[in-house]
């Protein structure tokens, strides 16, 4: 019974996986008890207000009493002020009957603060460098302030919402919502201890137990939402929040569902939708011409997101032109979670990448990835052994065609018993992954959370011998199921299970690996099969007595926490690396992300875009989709178009589920391998830019690809525009993704309200566009659009090799497109594309400048990278003019180099051959 049981129910997920997905799975806001609770609240507004004199101030910071005036409960609350125009708001009850749960280990560290000055009138004002924070006392709102522009405010729609804990009343309060009467009988029965007088009882049905579709949730300790509102007054559109496949810019969900953040494994998922996916970032940011602020809501919950904006549209703005009138209300974001605290950080830019900034200041950046990582992975669910691996992996070669890593996906297991393989079909992993590595290519291989139960399994049975799994609510350890049939979770929040996970990666117990084999971490939603909404229920018990409730978005990152310490003390010389589905803020720390389950048709190419911009200001900047899309069989064009579109993306992986037929470049016919050839050649080429732009994100913070709007924050027509992203602020990409078109229309940015854009050049010819504004540009099958700003240097290689590893010491083209001044600059890092030595110094950093006919460079850190590179050509578009020849002077010696032109006026200098960590002058002669 129970074997046919499971043989249903993989049957029954592997079904589903073909069949799409079936909203009613998953829950509406008005399923949703708190979230029902929360929202009812924006028709009759909530009554808080400060209570005067219980102000206390400290150097950094100020607390005061809050009290609901209808129940008369009290909060206590903490403005702190931090570094970089940042302020903390922390909101928890007075005297809670439990203590209620405050997020760990998503910010980097203990945020920096900074001192205050407070003063007090009516109003509380709270100083701190540029900015300052308005405290109202009654009805309680708090007005941010950059340099007096009032940016952010918090409750000022009164939306403030917070359920204080509570004892359950006495009289069984009316049956719960659904069908499952016998869960609800078992609960009052597990309850009658608790049972205690009611204090203020919540009128909703959902308020102590909830039922969705046959689960039930026995929400022991009551309603527990936390809600607030902000406004933002200098903005007009808001974005963030992903993970949704949806547009970048946030849309009204006045009428529609809020956008949902809660992690979840969601077959087959629909575009332009809020429903929840695989990540919860919460983090928001505003925009306006003048000003940027976010709010990052750190809560771990599910958590329901509304916006309110006014969407302009062609009437809308005739009617404001017309009447003079700026746009009415303010774009309001209204964050609803199940528990927790409130917990927020308020950021006040004032622009975009300042705000950005701000928030990898909160939570971190990915560090610089090896090399590798950032070249094309080749996957499949799955290649199914080792003969299908190294065989692929020829293939590439024969075709001439650069690949770094392949992938394998659940079916190598033993069983999928995660650390083990199927010995009939990889019976020498170590073979194998040496012919990988020895022509310089790397493996990486799947191992997801859940565990199987089987007695004969020594992970099973470690951790079931020592409590390592989450527990039921009744202490049992919990089953679900998952791949492997019969499962149980590692409680990842306990730091005691994550060094146990983190020492299986060790050689000596995994001893089938090498320290070259990388790791993808999936189905951590936690994604149980069998599950309420495919995943853990809420009622389950982690370390430290806390509730699935009150940490489900964490589950993922505390998994990437074990993988990661894992990989680091297995060899603390190399930079891990590490794919990971779910995802929270901070995981970024640890792994890459990509977009899940997508579909292969245009629409979800379209939405590769949009969504990896979301996540990038949102911390990920290593974000990408499955190239072909997931589910489906992509036609030739699709593919092509996708190859092209995934070479512009951070992280570049093409993979297909299990049903859909081998796809690999060369099943295609030749013209299509042609198309996917120079699309691997062209990411290949811009690797040193991938690299160094991944070292700049983890210096400065600022997202490797980036909205228009980041630039060029004053251009309303930009704002919006998520079918093009910026590489840094260097290239401009606008991929092809429609089906037969022969051109597309490219929006071209402007820096100033007269229209002014900058240069922008073809990088295929050297054309130049001078105007902003949209442009047809035409394509053909092996074009898309991408240009190079005047005013950049973008460093390139453009030697042909197998892989990334292969090309370390290939010599460097720098290609210059100056600006309407003649000029341009741009940088470069590089090193052993390896280990932790960059961090000693070890690298070179430099910034070419280009003025005055001359480039020069100026390493922003001292050269101590022994690198065997040289500069091997010099690319200038823009001169207006042909020089008769350049002359270079390193090391106090002069030479002579030779010009050959290009296409549209570009010239190009040959041969500098200078070395990487050389001061050199290069100076054109005129004729
Ligand atoms: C779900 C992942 O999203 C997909 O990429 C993977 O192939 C399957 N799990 C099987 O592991």
């Amino acid at each position: 019974m129970r074997c046919s049981l499971f043989v249903c129910l993989i049957i029954g997920a592997l079904f589903s996986y073909g069949a799409g997905v079936d909203p009613s799975n998953f829950k509406t806001c008005e399923q949703s008890s708190f979230c029902r609770r929360s929202r009812k609240v924006q028709s009759s507004g909530s009554k808080y207000a400060l209570i005067r004199g219980t102000l206390n101030t400290y150097s950094d910071s100020l607390t005061a009493d809050l009290i609901n005036k209808e129940n008369h409960h009290q909060f206590t609350l903490k403005l702190e002020a931090l570094v970089g125009n940042t302020f903390r708001l922390q909101i928890d009850e007075k005297q809670p009957l439990r203590q209620r749960y405050r997020v760990e280990h998503a910010l980097k560290g203990k945020p920096e603060t900074t001192r205050i000055s407070v003063q007090e009138s009516d109003e509380l004002t709270i100083t701190a460098g540029t900015s300052k924070a308005v405290i109202h006392g009654d009805p309680f709102r708090i007005d941010f302030y950059e340099h007096d522009v009032h940016v952010v405010s918090v409750n000022a729609k009164n939306w403030l919402y917070f359920e204080h804990l509570r004892q359950k009343a006495q009289t069984p309060p009316e049956p719960a919502e659904g069908n499952d009467q016998a869960h609800q009988q078992q609960d009052h029965q597990d309850n009658s201890e608790e049972v205690q007088p009611a204090s203020e009882p919540i009128d909703d049905p959902g308020a102590w137990e909830e039922n969705f579709k046959s689960h039930h949730d026995s929400k022991p300790y009551g309603p527990q939402a936390v809600a607030l509102d902000f406004s933002f007054p200098a903005a007009e559109i808001l974005f963030g929040i992903p993970e949704h496949a949806d547009s970048f810019q946030l849309k009204s969900t006045s009428g529609t569902d809020p956008y949902r953040l809660y992690n979840l494994d969601v077959f087959e998922y629909v575009v332009d939708s809020k429903m929840a996916l695989y990540g919860s970032v919460p983090v928001l940011y505003a925009h306006g011409p003048k000003r940027t602020a976010g709010v990052y809501w750190q809560n771990a919950a599910e958590t329901w997101v509304d916006i309110y904006t006014t969407e302009t549209n062609v009437v809308s703005s005739l009617v404001n032109f017309v009447s003079g009138s700026r746009k009415s209300t303010p774009p309001v974001a209204h964050f609803i979670s199940e528990s927790g605290i409130v917990d927020a950080f308020i950021m006040l830019g004032p622009q975009p990448l300042d705000a950005f900034k701000q928030y990898a200041a909160l939570t971190g950046t990915h560090e610089l990835p090896q090399a590798f990582a950032l070249a094309y992975h080749q996957s499949r669910w799955n290649y199914n052994d080792e003969r299908d691996v190294t065989s692929v992996s020829a293939k590439f070669d024969e075709f001439n065609m650069p690949m770094d890593t392949m992938w394998l996906d659940i079916e190598y297991t033993d069983g999928k018993r995660y650390f083990t393989w199927d010995k009939f079909k990889f019976p020498e992993p170590l073979t194998m992954i040496k012919n990988l590595t020895e022509l310089g290519r790397h493996l990486v291989i799947i191992i997801d959370p859940h565990i199987k139960r089987d007695n004969a399994y020594f992970f099973h049975q470690d951790c079931t011998e020592n409590g390592y799994y989450v527990k039921t609510r009744e202490g049992n350890d919990y089953e679900g199921w998952c791949w492997p049939g019969s499962a149980s979770y590692p409680d990842f929040f306990n730091p005691v299970v994550r060094d146990y996970y983190a020492s299986q990666y060790d050689l000596s117990k995994f001893k089938t690996v090498s320290k070259d084999v990388m790791i993808w971490n999936d189905m951590n939603e936690p994604s149980v099969f069998n599950g309420p909404e495919v995943t853990a229920p809420k009622d389950l018990v982690h370390y430290g007595n806390w509730e699935h409730r009150d940490v489900h978005n964490l589950y993922g990152h505390m998994h990437l926490m074990g993988t990661f310490a894992g990989l680091k003390q297995r060899d603390p010389q190399q930079r891990p690396f590490i794919l990971t589905r779910a995802h929270f803020a901070g995981s970024q720390r640890y792994a890459a992300i990509w977009t899940g389950d997508n579909l292969a048709d245009w629409t979800h190419l379209q939405h590769s875009i949009k969504m990896c911009l979301t996540e990038a200001v949102a911390g990920f900047s290593f974000c990408g989709a499955d190239v072909g899309g997931f589910f489906g069989n992509p036609d030739s064009e699709l593919l092509e178009r996708w190859y092209q579109t995934g070479a512009f993306l951070p992280f570049f992986r093409a993979h297909a589920h299990i049903d859909t037929k081998r796809r690999e470049p060369w099943l295609f016919p030749e013209r299509t391998r042609a198309v996917i050839k120079s699309a691997l050649l062209t990411r290949y080429s811009y690797l040193p830019l991938w690299y160094t732009s991944f070292y700049e994100l983890e210096q400065t913070g600022a997202p490797v690809i980036r909205p228009l709007l980041t630039h060029y924050p004053a251009d309303k027509e930009a704002f919006a525009i998520d079918s093009q992203l910026l590489v840094q602020h260097r290239l401009l990409v606008r991929p092809v993704m429609q089906q037969g078109v022969s051109k597309v229309d490219v929006y071209f940015p402007a820096i100033d309200d007269k229209k002014n854009g900058d240069y922008w050049y073809d990088v295929d010819t050297f054309q130049r566009h001078e105007r902003a504004g949209y442009e047809s540009i035409p394509v053909t099958d092996d074009k898309i659009p991408v240009f190079q700003r005047g005013g950049s240097i973008v460093p390139k290689k453009e030697r042909q090799r197998r892989s990334s590893k292969l090309m370390l010491n290939d010599p460097y083209t720098l290609v210059i497109c100056l600006d309407r001044q003649g000029k341009a600059a741009g940088t470069l890092f590089l090193d052993d594309e390896k280990s932790y030595a960059y961090r000693n110094g070890e690298s070179i950093y430099v910034n070419y400048e280009f003025a005055n006919n001359q480039l020069t460079n100026r390493f922003i850190t001292k050269p101590l990278y022994k690198s065997d590179a040289w500069i091997e050509r010099i690319i200038i578009a823009g001169l207006g003019y042909v020089p008769i020849d350049a002359t270079i002077t390193a090391k106090g010696i002069s030479q002579k180099l030779e010009i050959e032109q290009r296409s549209n006026g570009a010239i190009v200098v040959r041969k500098p051959a200078v070395k990487m960590n050389l001061d050199f002058a290069l100076k054109l002669n005129a004729a």
